[in-house]
């Protein structure tokens, strides 16, 4: 079988962003057959304009065709007013246009998310779902990883402090990524997901 490729993007534009670095800690725990595509130019998105939706702009243009060329993508979401982060929501209405042909339409997604608060994003990732099932692409459901008191969390260089609960559930979101991917795949090919379905915070 051919390597899968997901294209990886942080909700955060912010310098030391907790959530790009989940999402590092994330890409670094890939199986060697799992190519990550890290879009990085979030903050280089126009916003949405819908007399633009057939002739988008380059960055646009750029985003769309590696999601569309990608098996899969990754979103790690903060959360802002119990919501997710404007440029975020930019991004994903520009993925979910022109109506016909949506790049981001069937397209398998995994979310997880930081937060230096008790809930660890949890409202955020429930919009983030309702978006992703108005768009049709379908969402890896278990684990829901939801990084609470992440200012905790990191080293002095943005790096994630992976216990092994934390890494067990990153390994298993991607697992259960690839299957949504690649539904034929051996569990050999990565890490296989967990048996029982887990909705679970990452621990203290
Ligand atoms: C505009 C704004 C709104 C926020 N609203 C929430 C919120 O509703 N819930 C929450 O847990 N944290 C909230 N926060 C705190 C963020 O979770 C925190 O800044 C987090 O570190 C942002 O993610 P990042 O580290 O990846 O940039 C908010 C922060 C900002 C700037």
């Amino acid at each position: 079988m051919s390597p899968l490729t997901f294209v990886a993007i942080s909700g955060s534009l912010r310098r030391g962003s907790h959530n790009t670095g989940l999402l590092r800690a994330l890409l670094r725990l890939a199986p060697p057959d799992v190519a990550i595509d890290h879009f990085e130019d979030l903050g280089a998105l126009p916003h949405f304009d819908q007399d633009l939706e057939d002739r988008p702009p380059a960055a646009v243009a750029d985003l769309r065709r590696r999601v569309r060329e990608a098996d899969g993508v990754i979103i790690a979401t903060p959360e802002y007013n119990s919501s997710i982060p404007g440029v975020l929501m930019n991004a994903l209405d520009w993925l979910s246009r022109p109506a016909h042909d949506p790049s981001l339409r069937a397209k398998p997604v995994a979310v997880l998310g930081a937060s230096p608060s008790q809930f660890g994003t949890a409202r955020a990732q429930l919009v983030l779902r309702q978006v992703l099932h108005r768009i049709q692409a379908p969402v890896v459901a278990h684990p829901e990883v939801t990084v609470f008191r992440s200012h905790g969390r990191f080293d002095a260089d943005g790096a994630l402090t992976c216990d092994e609960t934390t890494e067990g559930l990153l390994r298993d979101l991607l697992s259960g990524l690839i299957h949504l991917a690649a539904p034929t795949s051996t569990p050999s090919r990565a890490h296989a997901p967990g048996s029982r379905p887990r909705s679970v915070q990452v621990q203290a």
